[in-house]
Formats: C-alpha cells, sequence, structure tokens
C-alpha cells in the first residue's frame, strides 16, 4: 500500500481563503490513476481552508480558545475541501471514501495517540479509496486540536511501503540547493529551507516539527517529497521512476 499526501500547499492557494486549486487537482488524480500502483491511500491537508480558521481559533495551541465555535467552523472547512476532492475523483470513476482525520484518531496534548487503521484497510479491502484529511478533533489534555495530515501518515505509515508528499516545491532546499537525500542531521532547517507557501499560514507546527515527523515516517516506510505543480513528477516516483525529488531517510 502507497500512502499519497496531497499537501495543502498545492490543492489550495494557501493566501487566498478557500482557493482550490481544481486544475491541479484533476491532473493529480489523472497521475495516481495512470501510475502502475493499485493499492493507496489519499491523505489532504488543509490549506486556504483549514489552517486559516485553525489560526484565528488558536486549535493547535496548548492554551487554545477552546473555541466550540472554531471547531464547528474548521470542521465544516474541511469536510467542503474533501467534497472538492472526491467529486473530482468521481469525474475520474476514483471511488473515494471520506475518512475524517478527526473520527479516526485520538490526541493527547497535541500528539498523536492512537489511530484505527482497521478503518483504512476494512475500506481497501472492499477496493475503495481512502481519502484521509486533517481536521479538528478532541484532545484528552488540550480539549481541542488539530489532527494533522502528517499525523495520519505517520499513523498509517506501518502498514505502508512508501510515502510520498506532494507539495509546490522540488523537495527539501538547504542553501538555496534541492537536497536529493534528505538526513535527520540537516535539521534543524532555517528560514528559507523549505517553501515559502508552506511558511504563509501554517498552524500545524512550523517546518522542523513537520521534518521531525517526516523523519519518524520515514523510520516505517520509504518516503519522498515531490513538487506537485510540476507536470509527470508524482505518476513517475509512484512508478520509481527517477524524478526531481527529495527522498527522506
Ligand atoms: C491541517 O492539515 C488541517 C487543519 C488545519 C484543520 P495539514 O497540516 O496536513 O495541512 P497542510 O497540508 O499543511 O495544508
Amino acid at each position: 500500500m502507497i500512502l499519497i499526501k496531497l499537501g495543502g500547499s498545492v490543492l489550495t492557494d494557501k493566501e487566498k481563503s478557500y482557493s482550490f486549486k481544481t486544475r491541479i487537482a484533476k491532473r493529480l488524480l489523472k497521475e495516481i490513476d495512470e501510475s502502475s500502483v493499485d493499492e493507496f491511500i489519499i491523505i489532504h491537508g488543509g490549506g486556504s481552508f483549514g489552517h486559516p480558521g485553525a489560526k484565528k481559533y488558536a486549535l493547535n495551541e496548548k492554551e487554545s480558545k477552546n473555541s466550540i465555535e472554531g471547531l464547528s467552523k474548521v470542521q465544516l472547512d474541511m469536510r467542503r475541501m474533501n467534497n472538492r476532492l472526491l467529486e473530482l475523483m468521481q469525474e475520474q470513476k476514483m471511488w473515494g471514501v471520506s475518512i475524517p482525520g478527526g473520527l479516526a484518531t485520538s490526541f493527547e496534548d497535541g500528539n498523536l495517540q492512537k489511530i484505527n487503521q482497521d478503518l483504512f484497510k476494512s475500506y481497501l479491502s472492499l477496493g475503495a479509496i481512502p481519502v484521509g484529511f486533517g481536521d479538528v478533533t478532541i484532545d484528552t489534555e488540550r480539549g481541542i486540536t488539530i489532527c494533522s495530515g502528517d499525523d495520519l501518515i505517520l499513523g498509517l505509515s506501518s502498514l505502508s511501503e512508501k510515502a510520498v508528499f506532494v507539495t509546490d516545491v522540488d523537495g527539501i532546499y538547504k542553501g538555496g540547493e534541492l537536497v536529493r537525500l534528505f538526513e535527520r542531521d540537516m535539521l534543524p532547517l532555517k528560514e528559507g529551507d523549505f517553501s515559502r507557501t508552506e511558511k504563509t499560514v501554517d498552524v500545524t507546527g512550523g517546518m522542523n516539527k513537520k521534518a521531525e515527523k517526516i523523519f519518524d515516517i520515514s523510520e516505517e516506510c520509504e518516503t519522498h517529497i515531490v513538487n506537485g505543480e510540476k507536470v509527470g513528477r508524482l505518476r513517475k516516483i509512484l512508478d520509481d521512476e527517477r524524478v526531481i525529488s527529495t527522498q527522506v531517510k
């Protein structure tokens, strides 16, 4: 099974609220469909649907305002985004099923404690395509927290052969150069090492926390970061072809 994370930066314009990049999303789905991979899970992030509200209501902070209004609104925003993707999938006869991240996980103090892997596995065994997504959820310490798409990938990584993070940059940069093999001792990343757009409205812990999570994932399965704005790269990485990207090890 392959995990594909469609990052908020490639599915939305992070600087414009609720701006879903339909054309890119359609092409990425087509690349997945045309690849030789037949068992996969799609996970998507929040982008300009999830992050602005999560920030406004401080949903990812220790002292979150515990806002029920925020919980309700950001949940709806994420479900709207998820519907957009599922509609595009149906147009291409890709039979996706929606799995809200918050309903498949439990969190304590902002950290993933448990994930219901069986839910994903059951849909896979029916032949459906599970589509999980970042969400607002219950936290046993904080009341409310954010479950990111990366948390879902981490929770499912032990089931997977490969995880592919699809973003809007070629991979990880260090000092202006693309890093082809990214290793933990290259941390911490500094300003400008990752993507410009990823930095604009990211409430889920900043780049280094995100990078740490990606290293944890890479301990379970082969892990790559690839630019989804460049035609054909996702398809190639799914088919194990050489392509401009960063492998995380
Ligand atoms: C964020 O998920 C989910 C919410 C803000 C509700 P991610 O952190 O995985 O989203 P992206 O991919 O960075 O946009």
